[in-house]
């Protein structure tokens, strides 16, 4: 194998990347960004591979969620602190049911590249490049917006501190104290069917944290009551920016990309002799890699051995994407062999993206009962092999959106034009989120016993 430098994947193919016109401009932004401060501290990083560590063997669950594609425009504190919450108010469920702690991760402050599945998108005989995300193009269909232009990638750099900043403050800060979280967005219980089992819950919750005062537990002289960690993730998927902000820690010597906790590789770049998988293969961050209902039991071995060939847990989660009906007839085969050659990973579960349909009315949707089926059908298929189902990764908002159907509300084809917001993918709203945790934290401990 060849030596491994930040720059090493320059050499080998890559897919997805953006066409950019200036050539000059982008070599300054490279340069630029690589003097510009890491937006997250190795150490930290270490932290969540050692607690996804736990996960892999079995004694932790991954919560990992945010925006399909985060946006320059809606760039503000109540959307930033509306996804905290409703992560956070998901992972207390979580943790309360599935008597595991859970490792909160967000797809947020700096998941702002975008793979397409073509490269033009054609509209009225129009033809012009695709929307990659806000950290190449504008949304906009013009010919001006849809030109990739580098002064994006600072841009988005500063978009992704601001957006690290709040949610550093929010955990820290009081806004994550146990006793305001179990009792956020339940107003969305009043006229849900499910309503008694949601009070129960919540109910359970508090009585918890009353009987923990009572013993001297309490927010004033416990941390972990008061403040929460919650870590940050993108898809890796524009190396240029990932190297610029790659590290060697002055500690170990080692190196980190410094843009985010946890980076993934996603379904469409994540071949063997690749760009993507050589950068991975040298930094120290724990690793994701989406897997599509095509991957072969070889190809994932090659795949771990390539990402960690010490076979260190947590370092490596994979992230399923299947749709809910192929999974039960691909995975199993997928996590025999991991288990046969004695690999250690974390599985998690991403039930969006093999879940996506055209509506009647052309919007880009997924069903809740889809959502809610991919999940179920991937912790059967983990009870029945006798592994762990680590986590969930889902694309969700804080917001009041109108973009996935189904869940209490019934949301239906016809409701999706009053609130759809997605630049990309249709994402859960703030009760579907609820509602799914309160869903499978059923699943979660009956998977425990
Ligand atoms: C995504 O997570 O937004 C994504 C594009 O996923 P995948 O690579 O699984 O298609
Ligand atoms: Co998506």
């Amino acid at each position: 194998m060849t030596t491994w430098t930040p720059d090493s994947w320059r050499a080998l193919p890559i897919q997805q990347q953006p066409s950019y016109q200036d050539q000059a401009l982008l070599k300054q932004v490279e340069q630029q960004l690589h003097r510009y401060p890491p937006l997250v501290f190795a150490q930290e990083t270490r932290d969540l591979h050692s607690q996804l560590g736990q996960v892999a063997n079995g004694q932790g669950f991954l919560l990992q969620g945010g925006d399909c594609a985060e946006s320059f425009n809606d760039f503000n504190a109540p959307k930033i602190r509306d996804t905290f919450k409703v992560l956070l108010q998901m992972a207390v469920v979580l943790t309360y049911a599935g008597g595991l702690p859970v490792v909160k991760v967000a797809r947020m402050a700096g998941q702002y590249a975008k793979p397409r599945s073509s490269d033009l998108e054609t509209i009225n005989g129009v033809s012009l490049p695709s929307y990659r995300g806000d950290i190449v193009n504008s949304f906009e269909f013009t010919e001006a917006a849809r030109q990739p232009d580098p002064n994006r990638l600072v841009t988005a750099y500063h978009h992704s501190a601001a957006t690290l900043n709040l949610l550093r403050a929010f955990a820290q800060g009081g806004l994550a104290d146990l006793h305001q979280v179990s009792k956020w967005n339940m107003g969305f219980v009043e006229s849900n069917p499910l309503k008694d089992r949601y009070q129960n819950v919540a109910q359970r919750i508090q009585e918890a944290l009353r009987f923990m005062e009572i013993c001297g537990i309490t927010a004033q002289n416990s941390p972990s009551i008061r403040e929460t960690q919650l870590y940050t993730s993108h898809e890796a998927l524009l190396l240029n920016y990932e190297e610029a902000l790659t590290r060697r820690d002055s500690l170990t010597g080692d190196w980190y990309d410094c843009s985010a906790h946890m980076v993934w590789i996603g379904e469409r770049t994540r071949q063997l002799d690749h760009a993507h998988l050589e950068f991975f293969r040298g930094i120290h961050n724990p690793v994701g890699v989406k897997i599509g209902p095509g991957m072969q039991p070889d190809d994932l071995i090659r795949l771990i051995d390539a990402l960690n060939p010490d076979n260190t847990a947590g370092r490596l989660t994979l992230i399923t994407r299947m749709g809910a009906d192929k999974l039960a007839d691909k995975l199993p085969a997928l996590v025999r062999r991991v288990k046969a050659e004695g690999r250690t990973v974390v599985w998690s579960s991403d039930p969006m993206h093999g879940n996506t349909v055209k509506a009647s009315n052309d919007y880009k949707t997924r069903d809740f009962e889809a959502i809610l089926r991919e999940i179920r059908n991937f912790f059967a298929v983990h009870k029945a092999e006798g592994t762990h189902a680590g986590g969930i990764h889902l694309e969700m908002t804080g917001e009041h959106v109108t973009e996935c159907t189904g869940g209490a509300y019934g949301l239906s084809e016809h409701d999706l034009g009053k609130r759809y917001f997605t630049q990309c993918d249709p994402r859960l709203n703030a009760d579907q989120v609820l509602e799914l945790a309160f869903l499978i934290a059923d699943t979660l401990s009956a998977s425990r016993k």
